[in-house]
């Protein structure tokens, strides 16, 4: 679908109708209203799509997705990802000191996964620009093997991470366009 115009344009369309009631959440363009609450917007399609998957098996837990995902019927799932992924994803202000050492840590650590430009790609998510708040949360649950998030490359990755590291990174990666 990717490969004809015509045909993403109208699941994009469709994926926007879809994602009303998302966007009490994550606003309107996939932009969060709120610091718990991911940015949607230029996410990798397939990224999103795999954690729609992993929301609805348990392999990622938070009650209210959980229920919320088993609703959705697989065509409304790919279309909200289209959506989400072809809308603009701002950076936000951060704090710069943090920022600074943030970069050392997340070219270090980080780059050859998800990107030098923190992107993302097929494979991996989008980091840029996303919430502080959610960055933070996210890389310490791999880290600390919660079983919230359960990802094995992630839970390498992280483990050297002591929480100011983390915070850093994060301030780091919300300041990215
Ligand atoms: C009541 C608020 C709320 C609503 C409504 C909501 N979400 Fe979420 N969503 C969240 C929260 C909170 C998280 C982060 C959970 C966590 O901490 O891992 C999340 C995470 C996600 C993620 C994972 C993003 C990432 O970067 O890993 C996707 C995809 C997602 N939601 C899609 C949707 C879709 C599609 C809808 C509508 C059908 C929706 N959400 C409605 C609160 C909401
Ligand atoms: C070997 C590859 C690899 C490396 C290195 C790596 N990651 Fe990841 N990262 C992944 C994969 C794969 C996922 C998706 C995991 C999932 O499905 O939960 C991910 C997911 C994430 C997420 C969740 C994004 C979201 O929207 O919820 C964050 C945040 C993250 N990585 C941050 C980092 C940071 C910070 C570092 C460096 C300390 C790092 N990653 C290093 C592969 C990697």
């Amino acid at each position: 679908m990717q490969g004809d115009p015509v045909a993403l344009k109208a699941a994009i369309e469709a994926g926007r109708k879809a994602s009303f009631f998302c966007a009490n959440c994550h606003g309107e363009t996939g932009i969060s209203k709120t610091p718990e609450v991911p940015n949607l917007a230029g996410q990798n399609p397939a990224y999103l799509l795999e954690q729609i998957r992993k929301f609805g098996s348990g392999e990622r837990q938070d009650a209210f997705m959980q229920g919320l995902i088993k609703v959705l019927k697989d065509e409304e799932r790919v279309q909200m990802a289209l959506f989400y992924a072809a809308q603009a994803a701002p950076p936000t202000k951060a704090n710069a000191a943090q920022a600074a050492r943030g970069k050392d840590l997340y070219a270090k650590l980080c780059a050859r996964c998800h990107g030098e430009l923190a992107r993302g790609n097929d494979l991996y998510p989008r980091l840029a620009g996303q919430n502080a708040v959610y960055l933070q949360t996210s890389v310490a649950r791999y880290r600390d093997g919660t079983g919230i998030r359960n990802n094995q490359l992630m839970a390498i990755a992280t483990a050297p991470l002591k929480n100011d590291d983390i915070a850093a990174i994060a301030q780091y990666l919300t300041q990215m366009p």
